[in-house]
C-alpha cells in the first residue's frame, strides 16, 4: 500500500508479483492479485459509503504458479487497454499464492476471495477457517451465495453482511473499516493470517491475524531519512505528510527488499492501515463491575522492529535453484549455528558450550523425567538423529513424537517432562497445536527454530534459534544439519561437565568445530552423486538402511528423494530388515547401505553380507578407506564420507542423499524447489 508516492501501476504489479514470487514456497498451486482499477480518490474526500463506492477493483486469480498468474495478467492487462503508465497518488492492492486446502486448485478457488458481484469485500487468507460450514450456512439463509469451495469466501461475505447491517442500524454511514473487520473476527474460529480490501474505504487496507504470521513492513520515502529517528520509539506511525509505503506478508522475505522496518502483527490485533498512518486495536477483556466479562476494542501502541535479513540470503546467488545453494552453503549455515556457542579452550582450559536461550532452565531439564521431542518431516528426523547422544550424555529417557500422532492419541505429557519442538519455520500447524497441548499439560517447553519471533519461538519457555539463514527449497537440507548440531550442543548443555564424559564431551566440540571443514570435504562429491543419480533416475524406487546414529539418515535420505524426485523411497531400520523389508530385495531394486564406522559398523556389515547374498543390487556409504571392507564385488558402488564422532556423522551422511535427490530431480526434469503438492511450511492442520 502506497501513500503520496505516484506510483505507476508498472510498480505496483511489480512489487506484488515480486512479493508474490518470494512467498511461492509457501504455496503454488494457483494465485491471484487485486489493484485498483483507477487512481482512488482523495482520501480526505473519500467518504465510505456505499452511495460513494469507488469502481470495482480488477481481479486476476489463475491456477498454477506466479508465473501463470503474472502472464495471464499482461494479456488481460494488453487485451482491456490497460494502462501500465498510469500513476497511482494512493493505491492498495493485495495478492496471494495458495496451498489448496479446501477446494482443488482453480481460479475460482485461488485469492482474494470476494463477498459478491460488485466485489465490495475482499480477502486473502492463510490458514483454515475451522467454523467456515456454519458460517456458510448462516450467509447462506441470509441470502449471500457462495461461489468457491474454500473456507475463505465465508470471511468477505461475512464482512459485507457485517458492513450492511451496521449501516442499517446506524442510518448514515458511521461504520470504520477496522469496526467491520473487529466482528468479522469475533465470528472465526481457526487459524488465520487476513488481508481485507474494500471498495467502500478506499486507500486503506486491514490485516489482522491469529495463529498464522503476518508482518508490516514501512517504508517511508523521506530524503535523507536518518535511523534513530522517531521511528525508533514508540511512534504513532502516521506519516506526517512524507510519502509511506506499508509491505504486509506472512513472510519478512517478501518485505526484506523494500525495507528493514517492521511491525510484527500479534494474535487478535486488528491493523488499520489509513491515511498514510497505522493504527492497531484489539479486543480487551474488560470485567464490568458485576465481574462479567465485556470486550472492548483497545488501541494497542507498538515500536518497529529491525529485520535481521539480508536480501542476498533470499537469492539464489550463482546457484540454479534454491535447494542446491541450500546444500552448498552448509559449511556456513553450521559456522553461523555454532558462533559464539562453543570454545575449544586452551589445553588447561575447559572445552564449554553456551545456550543463552536455555541457561535459566538447564537445571529443570536436568531434573525432568523425560525429554519428548516433537516435530514433523525433516525436523522430527533431525530429532531421531539427535536423540543417541542426548540419552547417552544426559542420562535422561528420551523419546519421540510426530507432532499429529501425539495429537491423534492424547500421548499423556507430564509436568515432569521437558518437551522440545523442532521446527524450522517455527509456524508448523501440527507442532504448534501440539506445543499448545504440551503447555496445557504443564510441561516445560523448548522451542528449536530456524525463525526468530516465529509462533513457536514465541510461545515455548524458553529455545534455541539454528541460525541457519532462510531456508527457501522446499525440501529442508541446512536446516536439518544445523537442528542436528544444535540438538548435539543441547545433549552437551544438559549432560553438564562430569569427570567420566570429559574426554567424550572434548571430542564433540572438537568434532563440532571442524564440521564445517569436513562438509566442504564431502561437498566435493557432488559429481559422485550427479553420476549416480544418472544411474538410478529410471528406477521407481529406492530403499535406504541405516541404524544407531544412521537410522534418522536413511529416513532423512529418504524423504529427501521422495519429496522432490517423486521416486518412491523407504528409509529403514537396518535391524528389522529380517522382519519384512527383506523380501523386497530381488537384483533389480537399488538399495543404499549406511555403514560408516561406529558401534553399529559390524552389525551393517552383516547386513550387507545378507543383503549380497539375496543378490541386493548395493550402494554403501562407509567411512573413507573402508571401501574394501564393505563392497560386495564389482556392482557394488560405494560412496566414500569423512569420518567424524559418531554422533555428528548425520550431518556428514545426509550430505551425499541430499545431493542425490537434487540430482535426481534435476534430471528427471521436475522443479527442485516446489516438488508437486507440497509447501514449505504446513500453516494448517
Ligand atoms: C513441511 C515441509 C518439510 C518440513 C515439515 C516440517 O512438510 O515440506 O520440509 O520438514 O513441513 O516443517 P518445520 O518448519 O516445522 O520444520
Amino acid at each position: 500500500l502506497n501513500y503520496n508516492v505516484n506510483k505507476e501501476r508498472r510498480y505496483i504489479l511489480q512489487v506484488l508479483f515480486n512479493g508474490l514470487r518470494r512467498l511461492e514456497y509457501r504455496g503454488y498451486d494457483s494465485a491471484g492479485i487485486a489493484i485498483d482499477s483507477s487512481p482512488a480518490r482523495d482520501p480526505n474526500t473519500s467518504q465510505c459509503s456505499s452511495i460513494s463506492i469507488t469502481p470495482p477493483p480488477l481481479i486476476f486469480r489463475q491456477e498454477g504458479n506466479i508465473e501463470s498468474l503474472v502472464k495471464s495478467v499482461y494479456q488481460e492487462v494488453a487485451e482491456v487497454e490497460l494502462n501500465l503508465e498510469e500513476s497511482f497518488p494512493t493505491h492498495a492492492g493485495i495478492a496471494h499464492t495458495r496451498w489448496a486446502t479446501h477446494g482443488e486448485p482453480s481460479p475460482r478457488n485461488s485469492h482474494p476471495q470476494s463477498s459478491c458481484a460488485g466485489d465490495e469485500f475482499l480477502v486473502v487468507h492463510n490458514g483454515v477457517i475451522t467454523n467456515y460450514e456454519v458460517l456458510k450456512e448462516t450467509l447462506i439463509r441470509h441470502g449471500f451465495t457462495f461461489e468457491s469451495e474454500t473456507d475463505t469466501e465465508v470471511i468477505p461475505k461475512l464482512a459485507k453482511f457485517v458492513f450492511d447491517k451496521a449501516n442499517e442500524a446506524e442510518g448514515d454511514q458511521v461504520v470504520t473499516f477496522s469496526q467491520v473487520v473487529l466482528e468479522v473476527m469475533r465470528h472465526l474460529d481457526g487459524a488465520y493470517a487476513l488481508i481485507f480490501k474494500s471498495r467502500h474505504y478506499p486507500n486503506e487496507l486491514i490485516a489482522c491475524k491469529r495463529g498464522s504470521p503476518l508482518l508490516i513492513g514501512v517504508k517511508e520515502l523521506r530524503e535523507n531519512m536518518v535511523a534513530g529517528s522517531a521511528f525508533e520509539d514508540n511512534y504513532s506511525l502516521s506519516n506526517n505528510g512524507h510519502p509511506q509505503e506499508f509491505f504486509i506478508s506472512s513472510d519478512a522475505n517478501a518485505v526484506v527488499e523494500h525495507t528493514n522496518r517492521y511491525l510484527e502483527i500479534r494474535d487478535g490485533e486488528v491493523v488499520h492501515l489509513k491515511d498514510g498512518g497505522v493504527s492497531i486495536l484489539k479486543f480487551e477483556n474488560d470485567k464490568g463491575k458485576n465481574g462479567s466479562s465485556h470486550y472492548r476494542p483497545a488501541s494497542v501502541q507498538r515500536a518497529l522492529s529491525v529485520l535481521e535479513m539480508e536480501v542476498e540470503q533470499i537469492n539464489k546467488g550463482h546457484y540454479e535453484h534454491y535447494m542446491q545453494k541450500e546444500i552448498h552453503e552448509q559449511p556456513e549455515s553450521l559456522t553461523t549455528t555454532m558462533r559464539g556457542r562453543l570454545s575449544r579452550g586452551g589445553s588447561s582450559k575447559l572445552k564449554t558450550v553456551l545456550l543463552g536461550g536455555l541457561k535459566d532452565h538447564l537445571k529443570t531439564i536436568r531434573r525432568s523425567r523425560r525429554i519428548v521431542f516433537i516435530g514433523c518431516g525433516t525436523s522430527y528426523n533431525a530429532a531421531l538423529a539427535s536423540r543417541p547422544i542426548l540419552e547417552e550424555l544426559t542420562g535422561i529417557p528420551v523419546t519421540m513424537e510426530i507432532a499429529s500422532d501425539l495429537l491423534d492419541r492424547q500421548g499423556p505429557i507430564y509436568r515432569e517432562d521437558t518437551a522440545v519442538f523442532v521446527s524450522q519455520s517455527g509456524e508448523t500447524a501440527d507442532t504448534l497445536l501440539a506445543l499448545q497441548y504440551a503447555l496445557d499439560n504443564g510441561a516445560l517447553c523448548v522451542g528449536i527454530t530456524n525463525t526468530v519471533g516465529s509462533a513457536i519461538a514465541r510461545n515455548t519457555h524458553c529455545g534455541v534459534h539454528i541460525n541457519a539463514g532462510a531456508e527457501i527449497g522446499v525440501a529442508s537440507t541446512k536446516a536439518y544439519t544445523s537442528q542436528i548440531v544444535v540438538m548435539a550442543m543441547l545433549a552437551l548443555a544438559i549432560g553438564g561437565d562430569t569427570i567420566s564424559n570429559q574426554a567424550r564431551r572434548e571430542a564433540i566440540i572438537d568434532g563440532l568445530l571442524d564440521l564445517p571443514n569436513k562438509v566442504r570435504e564431502v561437498l566435493k562429491q557432488d559429481q559422485e552423486m550427479k553420476d549416480l543419480a544418472k544411474l538410478l533416475m529410471s528406477e521407481q524406487s529406492l530403499l535406504v538402511f541405516g541404524r544407531g546414529f544412521n537410522y534418522a539418515t536413511a529416513l532423512e535420505g529418504a524423504l529427501k528423494v521422495k519429496e522432490v524426485a517423486l521416486t518412491h523411497s523407504e528409509g529403514i531400520l537396518a535391524g528389522e530388515m529380517k522382519h519384512g523389508p527383506l523380501a523386497l530385495v530381488d537384483e533389480n531394486l537399488p538399495i543404499i547401505v549406511l555403514a560408516t564406522r561406529d558401534a553399529c559398523f559390524s552389525k551393517q556389515q552383516s547386513v550387507i553380507q545378507q543383503l549380497h547374498a539375496r543378490k541386493g543390487r548395493l550402494i554403501v556409504m562407509c567411512s573413507k578407506g573402508d571401501a574394501a571392507l564393505v563392497s560386495t564385488g564389482e556392482s557394488c558402488r560405494v560412496i566414500e564420507v569423512p569420518l567424524v564422532e559418531d554422533c555428528l556423522q548425520p550431518v556428514i551422511n545426509i550430505i551425499p542423499l541430499q545431493l542425490l535427490a537434487y540430482h535426481l530431480t534435476v534430471l528427471k526434469g521436475l522443479n527442485v524447489d516446489q516438488p508437486r503438492n507440497l509447501a514449505k511450511s504446513v500453516t494448517t492442520q
